[in-house]
């Protein structure tokens, strides 16, 4: 770890007492701070207050909002639910990890622009297939719309 993100992780440690009372806030401002779970940090963060690592991957595990790898600038989630996926979502993620190169069907690309998501329903069930780029929600979506708005972000980088 840097010496600067071990500054971070001293600076948040310092806020919290042993034990897992304050397990969820503490791991916020972790993530806060890194914008994401470094194993690192867990690991001090665990040492220091007396929290098994397994706590933290059991929580990271059990609330979406938790990462444990590198988010990319942008985080494109796909919309998994019923309504979507009868109309083909499955198709608009694949061909978005296709796009980004990626390993598998979620993960951040390599130049930790965009992070990919398969998400449960978003909640705007009539719009399907839906896709939400950021706080952005986009409906209707095809794969030459989906291209269009990865494209505009690509451009937003340069
Ligand atoms: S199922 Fe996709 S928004 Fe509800």
């Amino acid at each position: 770890m840097k010496s600067s993100s071990k500054a971070s992780i001293a600076a948040i440690l310092k806020q919290y007492d042993s034990g897992q009372d304050s397990l969820i806030s503490l791991m916020q401002d972790i993530q806060s701070a890194f914008g994401y779970l470094p194993k690192e940090a867990l690991q001090q963060a665990g040492r220091e207050l007396d929290i098994p690592l397994s706590k933290f991957f059991a929580v990271a595990s059990f609330y979406n909002s938790f990462n444990l790898e590198p988010q990319g600038k942008h985080t494109i989630s796909v919309c998994e639910g019923t309504a979507c996926h009868v109309k083909n979502a499955d198709n608009l993620a694949q061909m978005v990890a296709r796009e980004l190169e990626l390993n598998g069907d979620e993960g951040t690309s390599t130049d930790r622009q965009f992070t990919l998501k398969k998400v449960r329903c978003l909640g705007c069930c009539s719009m399907a297939p839906v896709v939400k780029v950021n706080d952005d929600i986009h409906g209707s979506m095809t794969q030459t719309k989906t291209a269009t708005i990865l494209n505009q972000y690509r451009k937003d980088k340069k």
